[in-house]
């Protein structure tokens, strides 16, 4: 009996493409890294650079440029590929050139059999994501999106400065709905160590006065704010990529925030959207369907509304 070599494409070897190979050698995620670029160059450079920082990690992974034909055997591809939005665009504005991107980048991948997992990073990632989903034909529990995952780790390190300090994985905290300006935080569901947050700031003079829909705005904007010191993001998103393969390759059943397909769930049907789900070895094993408050729910439904409208500009 052979082993099995756990392998991660990375289609993008941009800054978030290369992050995500480094958070991935970093944690000994696994065996092989292909790295994937419509610059040749680019790819082989970054997987060059990549492998001499293996010499100094816990495992060897054996990083190297590739080709989509290689991916029959590949057990997760990360598409970080597509239109980085102009200043004053939104991420929904860079749609139509991230879906053609995506197309040509999905075909002759499944053209080499593959039939492993599909994480999606680029933007407007719920709609790449249905959009992957669509062309890949793949069942909808192997196209996960990154959705709110990075979005609910700002969440919570904007909660934590609140909170004296404490450990953002102490906080239950996430958003949901569009990763974008329209996500929504289900407060009624925020606690720590089992207290409600919203009896926290009953009980707590500091934060009595807090503003909860300044805390979504600031969640929203935060990347933005990022975007406009150092040009783009990619630490967070791909550590939030990277949580998800672990999850699925350890099957941790870790509850991670994703874009995941939902069928009836929030009474929602044939859309992408940020929602907790369990990510186990077979993907999205389960989407979370949480009690939302009426106010909440609306929220949600407007976030989505939002993206079904974009959808539409691409034919969905
Ligand atoms: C972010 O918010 C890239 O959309 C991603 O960092």
């Amino acid at each position: 009996m052979t082993m099995k070599l756990r392998k991660v494409a990375i289609v993008g070897t941009g800054l978030v493409g290369s992050s995500c190979a480094f958070s991935l050698i970093n944690q000994c995620v696994c065996e092989e890294i292909l790295m994937i670029d419509i610059n040749e160059e680019r790819a082989k450079g970054e997987a060059w650079d990549i492998t001499h920082a293996v010499e100094y990690m816990p495992y060897k992974t054996k990083v190297y440029s590739a080709k989509y034909e290689e991916c029959k055997d590949v057990d997760a591809i990360i598409i970080t590929a597509g239109a980085p939005p102009k200043l004053g665009q939104t991420r929904l504005d860079t749609l139509g050139i991230s879906a053609k991107i995506c197309r040509s980048i999905v075909e002759p991948i499944m053209e080499s059999g593959f039939n492993g997992f599909f994480i999606l990073v680029s933007n407007p990632v719920d709609i790449i994501a249905y959009h992957v989903w669509k062309l890949s034909g793949l069942p909808k529990n192997k196209i996960i999106g990154t959705g709110t995952s990075v979005d609910s780790a700002r969440l919570k390190t904007i909660l934590s400065e609140k909170l004296e300090g404490i450990d953002t994985k102490s906080i239950q905290a996430f958003s949901m709905g569009e990763h974008g300006d329209s996500q929504m935080v289900p407060w009624s569901h925020i606690s720590v160590a089992g207290e409600p947050f919203l009896k926290m700031i009953d009980k707590n003079d500091k934060l009595r006065n807090i503003n909860l829909d300044e805390i979504v705005t600031k969640t929203a904007k935060v990347g933005w704010e990022i975007y406009e010191r150092k040009g783009t993001t990619y630490y967070g998103i791909a550590a939030a990529a990277i949580g998800i393969i672990k999850s699925i390759f350890h099957d941790e059943k870790r509850i991670i925030p994703v874009s995941a397909m939902l069928n009836g769930e929030y009474g929602e049907e044939n859309i992408y959207t940020g929602v907790p789900c369990i990510i186990g070895k077979n993907g999205v094993e389960k989407v979370i369907e949480i009690e939302m408050t009426e106010d909440e729910l609306v929220r949600f439904k407007r976030s989505n509304s939002v993206l079904r409208e974009y959808m539409s500009t691409i034919g969905y």
